[in-house]
């Protein structure tokens, strides 16, 4: 007989058929899967939010996934590289707005030069802010050398998305070629641990090709992996990249932006006391998106601090939010929206993940 998903909530563990029906649910029923997911929130990490400050500071890209809109073979996008007190002065906005943690996001290099950039930036960044400003690193796939290295120069959490745990599919959706290599990339995450990182990952939700069983497996990976910080959206498909052909395979965005809700309540039921991103891309689908998925579960937000005009060309998907607002909109525009689920904003506190403090603590 199927179990109903009260019982299956009600266990401790899932199995991968239990994850796949909870992903499977209906209108009704995850309305009991959101709701449980916040009542563990709460009782775990709190009904808090906290901010990372997200500069996407430059939009080169050494790499070529298929589904990405700055991936480096599309030839329609303009490039840009902030200056270093352009990306100093997004981290003071942020030091004085309370919002106590940054995102460096950028495109994927791991050329010398930009690895010493970005390590002296990290000095600049701790020296200018007394040392108040947590610092995470998007940056892509590096030696454990690289990560070791900026590590001592002040970041202390990195996302690393592995996009998706099906080999198969992670190679429908990149060339598959030295730089697009799936053992590295799962290499990477533990590199990150290693180097001590609070490491972070997660997927793309919907993707051309994708079966509940392997949004199952990424539930399962994240858990046998020990992660401490999960981003992970919908995907989005953009006009200017290879994967647009296969848009017809794709489930209206309603049921894509649902689905990444389940995800991410499935996953704080599963993990209570790691960090769960609201992803922006969320928000490409429903005005309400990220405050739906906090009431679902997340606990994070990452205001965009990108100065307004480069944000134009920071498009990895088709309609991406607030690229038109400056960084004060953003923040009185999401303090409002924050209230609104129940949460608090949580500024001027870290908001380190608790699992790592948690996983680490007797080491
Ligand atoms: N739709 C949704 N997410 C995307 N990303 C890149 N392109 C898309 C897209 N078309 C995500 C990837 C990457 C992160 C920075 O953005 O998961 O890791
Ligand atoms: Fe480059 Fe990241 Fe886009 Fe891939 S997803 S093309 S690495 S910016
Ligand atoms: Fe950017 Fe509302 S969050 S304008």
């Amino acid at each position: 007989m199927t179990k109903s998903i009260s019982e299956i909530l009600e266990q401790t563990e899932f199995s991968k058929e239990d994850i796949v029906q909870l992903l499977q649910s209906d209108d009704k029923e995850q309305q009991v899967i959101f709701a449980k997911a916040n009542e563990i929130k709460k009782e775990y990490v709190g009904l808090k939010t906290y901010y990372r400050g997200l500069v996407e500071f430059s939009n080169y890209c050494t790499k070529n996934c298929y589904y990405c809109g700055i991936r480096a073979g599309n030839k329609e996008v303009v490039r840009y590289d902030l200056s270093d007190d352009q990306i100093l002065e997004a981290v003071q906005y942020a030091h004085k707005n309370k919002y106590a943690s940054v995102v460096f996001q950028s495109g994927e290099r791991s050329d010398e030069a930009f690895i010493l950039r970005i390590e002296e930036l990290l000095r600049k960044v701790k020296e200018t802010t007394n040392n108040e400003i947590g610092i995470t690193l998007s940056l892509g796939e590096q030696s454990l050398e690289t990560y070791q290295k900026w590590f001592n120069a002040g970041a202390h959490r990195y996302l690393l998305r592995i996009e998706t745990t099906n080999k198969e599919l992670y190679y429908k959706i990149h060339p598959h070629n030295k730089k697009h290599n799936f053992e590295s990339r799962i290499q990477a995450l533990y590199d990150l641990k290693r180097a001590g990182y609070q490491t972070g990952t997660g997927v793309m939700i919907a993707l051309p090709f994708q079966t509940y069983e392997d949004l199952a497996n990424d539930l399962l990976f994240f858990k046998n992996f020990d992660i401490d910080m999960v981003g992970m959206g919908p995907y989005i498909e953009h006009h200017d990249t290879p994967l647009y052909e296969f848009r017809d395979k794709l489930m209206p965005l309603k049921d894509r932006f649902y689905l990444s809700l389940r995800m991410i309540s499935i996953l704080r039921i599963m993990m209570k006391d790691i960090n769960i991103a609201a992803a922006t891309a969320l928000q490409a689908i429903d005005p309400i998106g990220r405050e739906k998925a906090i009431k679902a579960g997340a606990n994070i937000i990452m205001p965009n601090i990108t100065p307004s005009h480069n944000r134009v060309n920071y498009q990895l998907y088709e309609n991406k939010p607030c690229i038109d607002e400056g960084a004060d909109d953003c923040t009185n525009c999401l303090e409002a929206r924050i209230a609104m689920t129940g949460d608090t904003v949580a500024y001027g506190e870290w908001g380190d993940s608790t699992h790592f403090k948690n996983r680490t603590k007797n080491i």
